[in-house]
């Protein structure tokens, strides 16, 4: 178990930094991308790499683990430039209802990704969960106002696509257990609220969703706690207005 986890982080790393080898940009050291621009996806593609493309995965893991979770939802790079910072990504995240995890509250270890960006491996950027009451505020965090519907997230860097992997769990406080179906159904209700288009601190958020399939398998094969996944993901394209 331990050595297969190694071995296929390894593989991963290695495949990705073939990959960048043959698109002639080599493995960077994270601190000079970070440097750079956001940049938009090409205007004519759908927003985003396919990870499986290049080197990377559609499934995060967590450490010692072979199983993963799906990363079942991408927020397309073709969406508004302010979605494509942290800042506009986190406003929206907020707009929907969730928001930073509370103190005291705990999360566990952080799940890593390789996007097929070149950045290889890497651990999730944070964790946004469903804060029953708005707009979130931190020292009002109580049972009662976090709900157990979870993401966490990572930009890819090529894109500025955002991938998260979202999560319906049963109890927020005690077991953190994934509800049969929770993987799909947290997916779902995150765009059921998106397609709400929610306004918030004076933007609009206004959101189209494409379900595909063939980034992720169908049933459990591969998925932590063997529940099963329909194997699409929604990739959300969320234009915004300002008041
Ligand atoms: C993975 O398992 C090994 C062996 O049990 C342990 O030493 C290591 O701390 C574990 N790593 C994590 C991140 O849990
Ligand atoms: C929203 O607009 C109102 C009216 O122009 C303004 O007073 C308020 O500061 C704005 N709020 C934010 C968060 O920008």
């Amino acid at each position: 178990m331990v050595t297969s986890t190694i071995a296929l982080l390894a593989i991963g790393a290695g495949v990705a930094a073939a990959a960048a080898r043959r698109a002639g940009t080599g493995i960077m050291p994270s601190a000079d991308l970070s440097k750079r621009d956001i940049k938009a996806a090409p205007r004519d593609g759908p927003g985003y790499i396919i990870p499986n493309d290049n080197g990377g995965s559609c499934i995060g893991l967590f450490p010692n683990n072979t199983n993963g979770e799906p990363l079942n939802l991408i927020i397309s790079g073709n969406s508004d430039a302010y979605i494509r910072s942290l800042e506009g990504f986190t406003a929206w995240s907020n707009a929907i209802g969730f928001g930073k995890e509370c103190f005291g509250l705990h999360s566990g270890a952080a799940m890593q990704a390789n996007l097929g960006d070149g950045k290889g491996w890497r651990s999730q950027q944070a964790e946004f969960r469903f804060l029953y009451e708005l707009p979130p505020q931190v020292g009002a965090c109580s049972e009662s106002v976090i709900g157990g519907n979870h993401y966490r997230f990572w930009q890819q860097s090529t894109t500025s696509a955002w991938f998260l992997a979202c999560s319906e769990e049963e109890d927020v406080f005690e077991s953190h257990t994934i509800v049969p179906d929770g993987y799909d159904k947290g997916r779902d209700d995150i765009v059921s609220r998106a397609l709400k288009n929610p306004t918030y601190r004076n933007k609009t958020y206004m959101t189209t969703v494409n379900y595909i399939t063939g980034l992720l398998p169908v049933g459990d094969n591969g998925i932590n706690h063997g529940i099963t996944i329909d194997g699409r993901t929604a990739v959300l394209t969320i234009a915004v207005t300002s008041k």
